[in-house]
């Protein structure tokens, strides 16, 4: 990697083969491990007006959830297509360009990969998202099956499509340094939250994934080693849907 100040970042959090980070994991304090909230009892307090959840924005938050067995059809498409647009450009022209999600001095360093496994229409393969296109780049027509493990995690099976977000660092590294690395993971935390929101409003199956095999993305997509892997979202038919449909059908 050329950036060496951002290699010693990556370095300490890749997960590898041999399957577990490489970062050494420390024995927090035991509240730590149980306590999800943090609250100041001797501070007073503020009540805040009540909030009815309502309309279909609070229906996709609400609706949120992370999937991982799914059913053994494919995605179509259409679907993959809408779960795409949302991570799209909204205005061209203005200077800069406006898109669906913020992005630290407009730098805008993640790139989508979709990897098909099961999508109606679509060779299994690997294929990059032309953004400003809205449409799919080839990049390797294979069947990758047999490397789900390493970019879903074993946690998931079915995946139908995993979209890999990688960030360039260098378009953000030349504005912003080291920040370059943790902006870009906020940036891909901002489209992951779109891609899971689509997934709500579409029917789809969704599960965010940080347990994927760094090296081993790396190499399917031929990324370059200014380019790197951050966050993968594995998408497929919701399994509910298919018992239902089975019931429904029976
Ligand atoms: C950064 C990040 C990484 C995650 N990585 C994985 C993963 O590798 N495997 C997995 O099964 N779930 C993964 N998840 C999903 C979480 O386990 C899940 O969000 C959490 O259990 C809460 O469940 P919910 O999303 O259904 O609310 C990840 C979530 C986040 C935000």
């Amino acid at each position: 990697m050329k950036n060496k100040h951002i290699e010693r970042f990556y370095r300490g959090v890749k997960l590898t083969r041999a399957a577990g980070a490489a970062t050494d994991v420390v024995d927090p304090p035991v509240t730590y491990t149980q306590v999800f909230y943090k609250e100041y009892p001797r501070f007073p307090s503020v009540e805040l007006p009540d909030v009815t959840p309502c309309g279909e924005f609070d229906t996709l938050l609400e609706g949120r959830h992370s999937e991982r067995s799914f059913a053994d059809i494919p995605v179509s498409l259409d679907e993959l297509s809408r779960i795409l647009f949302t991570c799209r450009i909204v205005d061209r022209v203005r200077d800069p360009e406006k898109r669906t999600y913020p992005s630290a001095g407009a730098r805008f360093p993640i790139e989508i990969y979709p990897i098909v496994f099961n999508v109606d229409g679509l060779e299994r393969g690997a294929y990059h998202y032309d953004m400003p296109r809205h449409r799919l780049e080839i990049l390797l027509e294979q069947d990758l099956r047999d490397r789900e493990t390493e970019i879903v995690s074993p946690y998931l099976s079915n995946t139908a499509a995993a979209l890999v977000l990688t960030a360039v660092l260098a378009r953000s590294e030349v504005k912003y340094g080291n920040k370059a690395y943790p902006y870009s993971l906020i940036e891909a935390g901002h489209i992951g939250q779109n891609i899971q929101l689509a997934c709500a409003k579409y029917d789809i199956g969704c599960c965010p994934i940080g347990g994927f095999v760094n090296d081993a993305v790396s190499e399917i997509l031929d990324l370059t080693e200014d380019e790197i892997p951050l966050y993968v979202f594995g998408t497929g038919k919701s399994k509910l849907d298919d018992d239902e449909a089975t019931r429904d059908s029976g």
